[in-house]
């Protein structure tokens, strides 16, 4: 009977306890004992899981984060980490890792497979949805709807009070939650870290608004986007990722706007309401469809890969090609943002 550790790394996001139960169901009808690491890699590091039975996965599928927990401990920090995770798979009597996570902790798990032979399997979760190789990642579509959501409420305030309202979104080398978000709400103006901002487009659109009759405007901006004159922040996660909220780019944005047009402005940092609630029914069925795949992978032997989502369809792709690159917004994507502009 082989014993399959489940764990859920990097932030979390709603479709996390989906993906476990897909794992963990398909692994019963295997006849696998399951266990789940809890908080990521810190439970490898220091040997902490549960098991988790029929009932631990039951009545899960809606409710939002993970059961497991997570954190941002990375092992591939000091080899004597790396050497503790070996030896805790052994001594948690397990016979292979599925790891739910984006690039930082699918990479933990390609290190281990790659360099010191541990079977791990790989699921794509970030609601950045910035991993390579998969059209989509658990978490990203119920982010999507929380800023759609926020943008329709701020287009009503926005217009009673003439305003111009900057809304900051998570995106920290890709801005699909601001294009797709940005899009379906009908912001006025999409600010992403794959392409430079400029202020002097940004004025010059809020202004043929305004000479139209139209006295207010709302403008989505990805955390990560580069605009001139933005404050340095040092603080960093385990990771080596500076904290990006710490940035305020959107109260940046808002102020530099202000001063340009005249109009007053105001900024709205969205932050982790992004990855709160239920996950909405394409997250579910998607972290159910990836989590199975991957229970399947650790059955058919088939180690240092993931399943991934394309053209509607479940594949298996190496975790190498997947972490090869960020996956960036799709430019032509972003063109058709663009022409809503003014
Ligand atoms: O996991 C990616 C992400 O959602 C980024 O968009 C964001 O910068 C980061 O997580 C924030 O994470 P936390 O607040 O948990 O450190």
């Amino acid at each position: 009977m082989k014993n399959i550790g489940v764990l859920t790394g990097g932030g979390d996001v709603p479709g996390l306890n989906p993906a476990i139960r897909g794992v963990a169901r398909r692994a019963f009808q295997f006849g696998y004992k399951v266990t789940g690491i809890l908080d990521g890699w810190r439970g490898l590091l220091e040997a902490e899981a549960i098991e988790l039975t029929p009932e631990r996965v039951s009545g899960i599928l809606h409710v939002g984060g993970t059961i497991l927990g997570s954190s941002r401990t990375n092992p591939l920090k000091k080899t004597a980490d790396m050497d503790k995770c070996v030896e805790n798979f052994k001594k948690l009597g397990l016979d292979a890792i599925v790891a739910i996570g984006g690039d930082d902790t699918l990479s933990v798990a390609l290190a281990l497979y790659r360099d010191r032979g541990v079977p791990c399997v790989g699921v794509p979760k970030t609601m950045d949805n910035d991993v390579g190789e998969t059209e989509f990642c658990i978490g990203f579509d119920t982010a999507v709807e929380v800023v759609v959501d926020a943008i329709d409420r701020l287009h009503t305030t926005a217009e009673s009070h003439h305003r111009v309202l900057v809304l900051e979104v998570m995106g920290r080398h890709a801005g699909w939650v601001a294009v797709y978000g940005g899009l379906a709400g009908g912001a006025d103006y999409i600010a992403i870290p794959e392409r430079p901002v400029d202020l002097n487009e940004i004025v010059a659109h809020l202004k043929q608004r305004y000479a139209s009759g139209k006295r207010f405007s709302v403008i989505v901006v990805a955390e990560g986007a580069e605009i001139q004159g933005m404050k340095e922040v040092e603080e960093r996660d385990a990771f080596g990722h500076v904290i990006l909220a710490k940035r305020a780019v959107g109260q940046t944005l808002a102020e530099q706007i202000e001063a340009a047009t005249g109009f007053e402005t105001r900024a709205m940092q969205l932050g982790h309401v992004q990855r709160g609630g239920s996950p909405s029914a394409f997250d579910r069925v998607l972290g159910l469809r990836l989590g199975v795949r991957a229970a399947e992978l650790v059955h058919e032997g088939k180690f240092g890969y993931m399943p991934a989502l394309k053209c509607s369809k479940i594949v298996d792709v190496p975790l190498e090609q997947a972490l090869k690159g960020t996956r960036t917004v799709d430019m032509e994507l972003y063109e058709v943002a663009r022409v809503f502009f003014c």
